[in-house]
């Protein structure tokens, strides 16, 4: 970010409020038409953005959801992080992403998971995932896959 640009800000979002960042970014170029999850409105899922002025630029959807591998510990698994496209690169994804980590290990989660699409795989390893498993398709998008993993230490 320049020094004179506006700062970004990480806000508390709807569950609709995320359906035009999701659309633009997550579902561009892949057979899917819609934004929804079916988590979206469960009473404990979360959706945080990232807003620069008045344009919200990038959602991302957090909820309790057990790391496949270690059921029995708390967990939350992050859904739809997305940048729109002319802002990425510019650390609003890691903005955001750190917020939504700090979240959950304020709620006593042990990790942070997410199905990463391949392409992706880089921006979730740089802030410390691993990768777990074999590569999976996506119905929705019909893109490669991967677990990711981030633990939360004491
Ligand atoms: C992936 C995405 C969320 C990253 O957000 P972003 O704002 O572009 O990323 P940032 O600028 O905060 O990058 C943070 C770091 O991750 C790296 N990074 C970002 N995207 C990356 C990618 N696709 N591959 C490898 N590394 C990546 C950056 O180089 C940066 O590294 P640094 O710490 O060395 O500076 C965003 O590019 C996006 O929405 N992409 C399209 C949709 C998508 O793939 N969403 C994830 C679905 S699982």
């Amino acid at each position: 970010m320049n020094a004179s640009a506006p700062t970004p800000c990480v806000v508390d979002l709807t569950s609709v409020d995320t359906h035009e960042v999701r659309m633009a970014v997550l579902r561009k170029g892949t057979p899917s038409r819609d934004p929804c999850y079916a988590q979206d409105d469960l009473p404990d899922t979360r959706h945080l953005g990232v807003r620069i002025a008045d344009r919200l630029v990038a959602t991302s959807t957090w909820l309790p959801a057990p790391w496949p591998h270690d059921t029995a510990a708390p967990a939350v698994q992050l859904r739809g992080m997305a940048v729109l496209d002319d802002v990425q690169g510019l650390g609003v994804g890691r903005l955001l992403l750190d917020a939504g980590v700090s979240r959950a290990r304020a709620h006593g989660a042990r990790y942070v998971w997410a199905r990463a699409r391949d392409s992706a795989i880089g921006f979730y390893e740089r802030a410390g995932f691993a990768v777990v498993g074999d590569v999976f398709v996506d119905d929705a998008t019909g893109l490669d896959h991967h677990l990711v993993v981030l633990t939360l230490n004491d």
